[in-house]
């Protein structure tokens, strides 16, 4: 294609094309309105290859001299906001190569030698991926760093743990963020692993069957810092498992998100007042001036949403296309580009409303903030040291499934009462089980249920401290 074929494209793709295309299809095929992100990607590639191709002997030392010049120039061009993206030229590499030729003659004509947009689009969607998948993990150590920072601070303060959100027994606050922190320790591992993936060279796969020209993918490879080289031409330039393996990691970091974005619009709701969020994270309501609400934690909780979409819309993009490039993949860009966004704001907006704002000497500033007197009020309502006072009758002799029998009729006699078990005197307990003694208060107390609960994995406080420093130490 010359340049004044390019550079006319509506008129004609080559001289096989009489008719120009019509400027409904023109807008619904391109896609330079949004992978022009791709931009540095796609300049990072062609140098690449270039290089390869003077390497090999396939364009001369001058060309390659020539279009190193012309790309440092467009370089300059779009990051100063002068370069002018054409709808006409569709995508981001047909506008990249058209400027190229512009600025360099033929020696931009030649770039495209061995080459294909097909494995050029897949190489430069991997490149800019990958360094998207840096940031991410960087956000997520963040996050996991929020999460410990906060939970170091708060190994002693007890809140009703909950199944079915009915209390169930008391944990420490520590415990209950740190289970969030293996969480998104997981994904952490998911996304080191699949950047293995993402990270193998498409290019040399040409539009689908490889090429005559004697290419050196290793070296090409090698230059982009890519891990290896994909090994099927045909694979290369069609799927878009990596796409969707991502969006599927970041589906589930989202849906981690929103569980504890859901927990803290709940302990913020005045009716538990477990915590609550600095002024910078809340926002007001025009009508009732009393309200200020965690609307940060329910947009995250709601972005979830597009996320999952995303995965569902990505796998079913590929679903059925037959072998190799379709321009389906086309649409892998904008679900793939806002899942990335939305993870990333995401993670970011939720560390710091959590663990506050870090300078660059590491100090923290607001932050959530415990009501450690509303959490421990609730877990002494409902009866959460039930359990310790079952465990308290086996330690004593007595069958599990006999002490699960007593305690019942103790809650009930407590319910009746409108007291706590540990409020009861010891005449009435000992009216449950003649084994219990004056100890049964030790057990009955929040920080008796707490240290009890002392294996590996337990809330017992000494068990926390061995995972806060296991976490810090991992996260140093
Ligand atoms: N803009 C296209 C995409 O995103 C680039 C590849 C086009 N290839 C083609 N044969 N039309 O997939």
């Amino acid at each position: 294609m010359s340049t004044h074929q390019l550079d006319k494209k509506s008129q004609a793709w080559s001289a096989l094309f009489s008719e120009p295309m019509s400027e409904l299809v023109k807008r619904y095929t391109s896609s330079v309105t949004f992978d022009q992100r791709l931009w540095q990607a796609d300049i990072a590639g062609s140098l690449a290859h270039a290089d390869m191709l003077a390497a090999q002997g396939i364009i001369s030392t001058q060309d390659l001299a020539d279009i190193q010049r012309g790309m440092a120039q467009i370089r300059d061009e779009i990051q100063s906001g002068r370069f002018e993206w054409k709808l006409d030229l569709e995508d981001v590499h047909l506008n990249i190569e058209a400027r190229l030729t512009t600025l360099v003659g033929d020696a931009g004509k030649r770039l495209h030698t061995g080459r294909s947009r097909n494995d050029q689009v897949a190489t430069d969607v991997r490149l800019w991926l990958r360094g998207e998948i840096d940031a991410t993990a960087v956000l997520l150590d963040d996050m996991q760093r929020a999460l410990v920072h906060v939970a170091a601070q708060n190994v002693e303060v007890i809140l009703p743990g909950f199944t079915h959100l009915q209390v169930a027994q008391p944990v420490s606050f520590a415990h209950h963020l740190l289970a969030y922190v293996e969480m998104f320790s997981r994904d952490a591992e998911r996304l080191a692993d699949l950047r293995k993936r993402v990270n193998r060279l498409p290019l040399g796969a040409a539009a689908l069957a490889g090429t005559s020209y004697p290419l050196d993918r290793e070296r090409v490879a090698r230059t982009l810092g890519f891990e290896g080289v994909c090994q099927n031409s045909l694979d290369a330039v069609s799927d878009r498992d990596f796409a969707i393996e991502f969006t599927s990691f970041a589906t589930l970091v989202m849906v981690h998100v929103s569980r504890l974005a859901e927990e803290i619009v709940v302990w913020m709701s005045q009716n538990f007042g477990f915590i609550n969020l600095s002024d910078r994270y809340c926002t007001g309501s025009s009508i009732m001036p009393q309200k200020r609400n965690p609307d940060v934690a329910e947009l995250a909780r709601g972005k979830s949403g597009r996320v999952v979409g995303h995965l569902m819309g990505l796998i079913t993009l590929m679903k059925g296309q037959p072998l190799a490039y379709n321009k389906d993949n086309q649409e892998d860009k904008e679900p793939l580009f806002d899942t990335v966004d939305t993870v990333k704001d995401t993670l970011r907006i939720m560390a710091e409303m959590i663990g506050g704002e870090v300078a660059a000497d590491g100090a923290r500033a607001g932050g959530l903030t415990v009501q450690r007197d509303a959490m421990e009020r609730a877990a002494l309502r409902g009866y959460a040291t039930a359990t310790d006072l079952a465990d308290y009758l086996v330690k004593k002799g007595l069958p599990f499934r006999d002490a699960h029998e007593v305690v019942a009729h103790a809650v009930k006699t407590a319910i009746a009462l409108g007291q706590d078990l540990s409020a009861l005197p010891l005449a009435t307990l000992q009216g449950f089980d003649a084994r219990i003694e004056a100890d049964v208060f030790e057990v009955l107390s929040l920080t008796g249920s707490l240290n009890a609960r002392n294996v590996l994995g337990g809330t017992a406080p000494v068990q926390v401290r061995v995972q806060i420093a296991r976490h810090q130490a991992r996260l140093a």
